[in-house]
């Protein structure tokens, strides 16, 4: 048999449910200024705005980073060594773990964790066609939470265990969530394992402002979706036409911010609450954090991991980075 079905799925984070997401989307829009968790913009249309976000020519990071990672390949198999077992946070399409799985010298596992279902289970047969000889258990969760790890890839003195973290997903977290983040990876970690972590970096404002305000239109789209998918699970009444994608740097705080902004006053009822939007008043969905590589560096270290090696592209726009637990 080589498809799994959704009992091999296990459940990393047990609170991930729909009276969950009522929770948060009240809570976020109970505060001033209000905001909304960026993590809710991946269910199947956002997922598959975010695939297209990743084609438009303005958005960089995702071809940038998977050129980047092809060319460095045989370095990073150098440093991890034989019978790593490789867990991946946000794996997403898994269209990267492809390249360095067939690149590893013998890899013993690997643990996709994704807070989309669907999205593991689709990726994860297909992998298994691909690599019978490695063991490949999804996990379902959501990673700012604690995560219970399956036994098989625990780690010991032959089989070390290594974390991938692509996609400047670290970005998402204030400087205190990558700290409290990269504090659990290495509490998963034994001495020598290793972290390889994917981190966009800071540039000429125009050219990040450009890849979060691209001229088809998708990221703008990305970001009101959030809106429909609160009407469609939570039988809200948000008018997506009556409100508008706003992206921009924030240079003090090196981030980028996304907003949703209202063109009116209005209320939007969701389950029984009011929510008054006044003209202009925004809801903040996303921070994407820029880093300079020392930035990281000095990150790594205070979180307990050396910081071995970090790799850019020729244009400097995006850094791989491998981290060892100390
Ligand atoms: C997946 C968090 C890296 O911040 O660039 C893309 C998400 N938001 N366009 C990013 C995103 C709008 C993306 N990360």
């Amino acid at each position: 048999m080589n498809s799994i079905n959704a009992e091999k799925i296990t459940e990393g984070a047990a609170y991930f449910r729909e009276t969950q997401f009522l929770q948060d989307v009240i809570h976020g829009l109970s505060q001033s200024p209000k905001s909304l968790p960026c993590k809710y913009f991946y269910d199947e249309r956002g997922s598959i705005l975010f695939t297209e976000i990743c084609k438009t020519e303005e958005y960089y990071i995702t071809s940038t980073e998977l050129t980047l990672l092809d060319e460095i390949l045989p370095d990073i198999a150098r440093l991890v060594g034989r019978n790593a077992n490789i867990i991946e946070y946000g794996s997403g399409e898994g269209r990267k773990i492809r390249h360095l799985l067939a690149a590893l010298d013998n890899p013993k596992s690997y643990t996709p964790i994704d807070i989309s279902a669907e999205i593991l289970l689709r990726s994860t047969s297909q992998l298994k066609r691909e690599f019978p000889q490695i063991i490949i258990h999804p996990v379902v969760g959501d990673y700012m939470s604690h995560i219970r790890l399956p036994e098989v890839v625990a780690s010991d003195r032959i089989n070390h265990r290594v974390v991938f973290f692509p996609g400047s997903t670290i970005s998402n977290f204030s400087p205190d969530e990558a700290q409290a983040f990269l504090g659990r990876i290495n509490a998963l970690l034994k001495p020598g394992d290793g972290l390889l972590l994917g981190v966009d970096l800071l540039k000429s404002p125009n050219r990040l402002h450009e890849a979060y305000n691209d001229k088809e239109g998708v990221t703008a789209d990305f970001n009101l979706n959030l809106l429909r998918r609160i009407n469609n699970e939570l039988g809200a009444d948000f008018d997506r036409h009556q409100f508008e994608h706003y992206a921009f740097f924030n240079m003090e705080l090196s981030r980028i911010e996304m907003h949703l902004v209202s063109l009116k006053n209005q209320t939007v009822h969701i389950a029984g609450h009011r929510f008054h939007f006044k003209c202009g008043e925004t809801i903040h969905t996303e921070n994407s954090y820029k880093y300079t590589i020392e930035d990281v560096a000095k990150l790594g270290i205070a979180c307990g991991f050396n910081h071995i090696k970090a790799w850019t592209d020729h244009n400097a726009l995006f850094s791989i980075h491998y981290l060892m637990r100390a």
